[in-house]
């Protein structure tokens, strides 16, 4: 019924997930699952005559988790630190409880700095550049992925040590890590590097791109000239759209959303508004001890960040708030 390399895999989900769910994506029976755990069906040798096509189809259902990553038209407007509240946020609520994952992939590395992880010599920073050229997945979860000093299911894979070394990335080592990852992690955040030619198979890997913009004229024409290229990597019809208040002043949303409409000559609705928030800042330059969603979970920054976590996992069925929703169903009455 199965071979040894479905055996071996099955082992590997029971580490991570429910048998049940496993029975699901093999389409057998749960005691036969629990069976292949206990030790109690080894797996043939061959693989079944005619089985192929249909075992590459099952296995692409594994995938439920989803891998995320964030583009803007310039630099600074906010993808880290978006994909980084979205990784703290998706740990602390993530109903499985199940690990989310950072990868940093940036020339300019600064997931580790946003996220809170010190590297000194007490801690020395792993790099994706000494990894073997095919790592397994001991090495990737021993040595490349890194616990949060204070959430226990959030982990980062830190980029280079210094920009030079970013060119050494080979980008078969950033596909095998990714495939090793995403069979385990419940989430996972990507910040790409600014290069876009390292772009498409990066973001073809990924289920959804997040395009982060800021309030303002010019980011409207970024997001004018963005389209093409998220046709090119083919998520014209898997994008988020955040609008992101890096500074304290901008265009309001409804004429925000009047322009860009014109621009694209069609309704571009915005997934997330997000407001200013000074704790962030105050966290990255060290006078704010935590990072503004740990300070305060329940801040207009950390809602809206739900809101857009919820629509990048419907499945969580996290409770959000809907303040606007909620204020128009009453004045309706
Ligand atoms: N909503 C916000 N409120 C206040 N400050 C913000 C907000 N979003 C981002 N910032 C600040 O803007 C700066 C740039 O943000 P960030 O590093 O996330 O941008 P980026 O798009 O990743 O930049 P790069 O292109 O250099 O990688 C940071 O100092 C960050 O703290
Ligand atoms: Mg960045």
């Amino acid at each position: 019924m199965f071979t040894k390399s479905d055996v071996e895999r099955i082992k590997e989900m029971g580490a991570y997930l429910d048998p049940a769910y496993i029975a699901d994506v093999f389409k057998v029976p749960v005691d036969v699952i629990e069976d292949v755990l206990r030790g109690n069906i080894q797996g043939d040798e061959m693989e079944p005559a005619g089985k192929t096509t249909l075992k590459v189809v099952e296995k692409a259902r594994f995938v439920r988790n989803k891998t995320v990553c964030a583009v803007s038209p310039g630099g600074g407007k906010g993808k880290t630190s978006v994909l980084v509240s979205l990784a703290i946020l998706a740990a602390l609520r993530n109903p499985t409880g199940r690990p989310v994952l950072a990868i940093d992939l940036a020339e300019f590395g600064k997931m580790p700095l946003h996220m809170g992880f010190r590297f000194d010599d007490e801690r020395i920073m792993p790099s994706i550049t000494q990894c073997s050229d095919n790592p397994n997945q001991n090495e990737i979860f021993e040595y490349l992925a890194v616990r949060h000093p204070q959430i226990d299911n959030l982990y980062l894979i830190p980029g280079v040590k210094v920009a030079d070394m970013h060119e050494r990335i080979e980008t078969n080592i950033i596909y095998r890590v990714l495939e090793v990852v995403q069979r385990h992690f419940e989430l996972i955040l990507v910040d790409l590097p600014a290069r876009m030619d390292l772009w498409d198979e990066i973001v073809a890997r990924t289920d959804m791109v997040l395009v982060v913009v800021s309030n303002n004229y010019p980011d409207i024409e970024g997001m004018a000239q963005l389209i093409p290229t998220l046709k090119r990597l083919g998520k014209e019809q898997q994008f988020l759209l955040v609008v992101n208040q890096n500074g304290t002043t901008g265009l309001k949303q409804g004429m925000f959303q009047r322009v860009l409409a014109g621009l694209c000559a069609r309704e571009m609705p915005v997934d997330a508004w997000l407001p200013f928030e000074s704790g962030l800042s105050g966290w990255l330059n060290g006078t704010e001890t935590q990072h503004c969603i740990l300070n305060n979970v329940e801040s207009e920054y950390a809602s809206e960040l739900a809101n857009l976590l919820s629509k990048l996992c419907p499945d969580w069925n996290l409770k959000t708030s809907n303040k606007k929703k909620s204020l128009l169903s009453w004045l309706r009455r």
